[in-house]
């Protein structure tokens, strides 16, 4: 009885997934697909928990406690670390959560193979769910440190790497094989740590530039993991939930490869193929910048018609969002066409500027991606680029030499006039120097970006 009500609780929560992401898909209806995504794990945790109860083999209570512990640590550190971080820091969560993940299919897979009869698909899928995750979890802890710039986020170059990573794909192959015709412990200890080796290859050789489609992927790696781990725990919900994270995952890496013009094949194996690039020396001399101050900015904008803001990471960094929103307000009143512009990998996660803007209640309406408003640049009259760089880097274009040849950018040069608000010369995310400081239409407004923006105001 219990377990069919379970099933049936199973089923109304996998569907409540669905409509979450369906719901997260678009801005106007993520709140709502949050809070169903939220009902949904709430349904899932109560029907799992009076499953676990129900089968207890160890008195009830004991299980109860054991599991009120686990629960109460959890939605500790949980809670904590959800308010604790700023939104410029979410990418590194996520990915510390992801290792989380592989961390937990691997002890799933440990656990079920001491305790579970030991037939051949039930060794398929420890060995598997052990392999995604251990691959999972060291991914995720180097993906953590690179976005939290504990550790460089220039790719490792090792030489032959993409032989080492094949090497360890054939190893873990061979150990599979021996697996599955002994049973023994030893070739899944010996797999765990080739695993634990490619997840950490794999991402240290992965460049500061990729790393948006990096995250992405762990996403989907995590997914499988959790797949696996619903495999061996049997358990229906865990499944589903698993290939939806999963699959959502892999068509966000293939969406976000395309809007960098990446080879997907190539980031998921590490940059297989891929040539490190050079980094411009901040030393290589691309001529004079000019400079402007706050009250000219206003001038030069009073005086243009169309107006279009590129925001970037900076803007998140300052908390300028609000601010800004006030300008276009003003702008706006005075009857110039203000639009943004925003590029697919702005900021730090995908989304994260479309996030900023509508906090500070920019109409939806005058927020359009890169490929919509790349064309209409060379008929604006001013340009903000709000604590952007990569993003509005012309080297993509020209300089078949830099790491992030190739990727489109907002061709914000092509504008008569564009004031770049950042804090110094210093490189953006990527490490590359921005020729586009240095041309002729360029001012760059130096200091804090929010303060800047405020400064305009005043002017104004
Ligand atoms: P970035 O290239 O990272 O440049 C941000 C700029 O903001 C910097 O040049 C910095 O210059 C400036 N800045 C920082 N704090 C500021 C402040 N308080 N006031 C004013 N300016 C400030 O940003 P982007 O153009 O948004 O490009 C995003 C980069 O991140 C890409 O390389 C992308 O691949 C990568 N990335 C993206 C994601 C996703 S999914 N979107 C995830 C991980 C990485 P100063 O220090 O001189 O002020």
């Amino acid at each position: 009885m219990l377990t069919s009500l379970a099933q049936a609780v199973y089923l109304g929560a996998a569907i409540l997934f669905i409509l979450s992401l369906a719901g997260l898909s678009k801005q106007e209806t993520a709140r709502r697909g949050n809070l169903a995504g939220m009902v949904g794990m709430a349904l899932a945790l109560a029907a799992t928990v009076a499953l676990a109860l129900e089968r207890s083999e160890r008195p009830v209570e004991v299980t109860a406690v054991l599991i009120l512990v686990v629960f109460l640590v959890g939605s500790t550190v949980g809670t904590w670390q959800a308010r604790r971080v700023e939104m410029t820091q979410m990418p590194e969560l996520i990915a510390i959560l992801h290792s989380f993940v592989g961390l937990a299919a691997v002890l799933v897979g440990y656990n079920s193979f001491l305790t579970e009869p030991a037939d051949p698909a039930h060794l398929v899928e420890v060995f598997l769910g052990v392999l995604i995750g251990a691959v999972t979890f060291t991914g995720s802890i180097v993906a953590f440190l690179k976005l939290s710039t504990r550790i460089s986020s220039a790719p490792l170059m090792l030489p032959g790497r993409n032989w080492l990573n094949l090497g360890m794909v054939v190893v873990s192959g061979g150990l599979m094989v021996w697996f599955l015709g002994t049973g023994a412990v030893l070739p899944l200890l010996l797999m765990t740590v080739v695993a634990l080796l490619l997840g950490w290859h794999l991402v240290a050789s992965i460049g500061g530039g990729d790393m948006p489609v990096v995250v992405s992927m762990l996403n989907s790696y995590s997914g499988w993991a959790a797949a696996a781990a619903g495999f061996m725990l049997s358990n229906d919900l865990l499944i589903v939930t698993g290939a939806l994270v999963g699959s959502s995952g892999a068509i966000l890496s293939y969406l976000m490869c395309t809007a960098m013009n990446r080879s997907f094949i190539s980031v998921i194996l590490g940059g297989y193929g891929a040539e490190g690039g050079t980094v411009v020396a901040s030393d290589v001399d691309l001529g004079e910048f000019h400079e402007i101050k706050a009250p000219e900015a206003a001038e030069l904008l009073t005086e243009a018609r169309t107006v279009i803001i590129t925001p970037g990471y900076g803007m998140a960094v300052a908390k300028a969002q609000y601010p800004v929103a006030e300008l276009v307000a003003k702008l706006r009143a005075r009857g110039i066409e203000v639009r943004f512009g925003v590029h697919p990998v702005a900021g730090r996660l995908p989304g994260h500027m479309n996030v900023l803007l509508a906090e500070a209640r920019v109409p939806y309406d005058i927020v359009l991606e890169m490929d919509e408003i790349n064309g209409d640049l060379a008929e604006t009259d001013v340009v903000l680029v709000i604590g952007a760089n990569d993003t509005v880097n012309p080297a993509a274009l020209d300089d078949p030499s830099s790491p992030i040849a190739g990727m489109p950018v907002l061709e914000v040069w092509k504008a008569a006039r564009v004031i770049v608000f950042k804090r110094s010369m210093a490189t953006g995310y990527a490490g590359v120097q921005n020729p586009l400081f240095f041309r002729d239409n360029t001012s760059m407004l130096f200091g804090d970006a929010k303060d800047q923006v405020e400064h305009i105001m005043l002017a104004l």
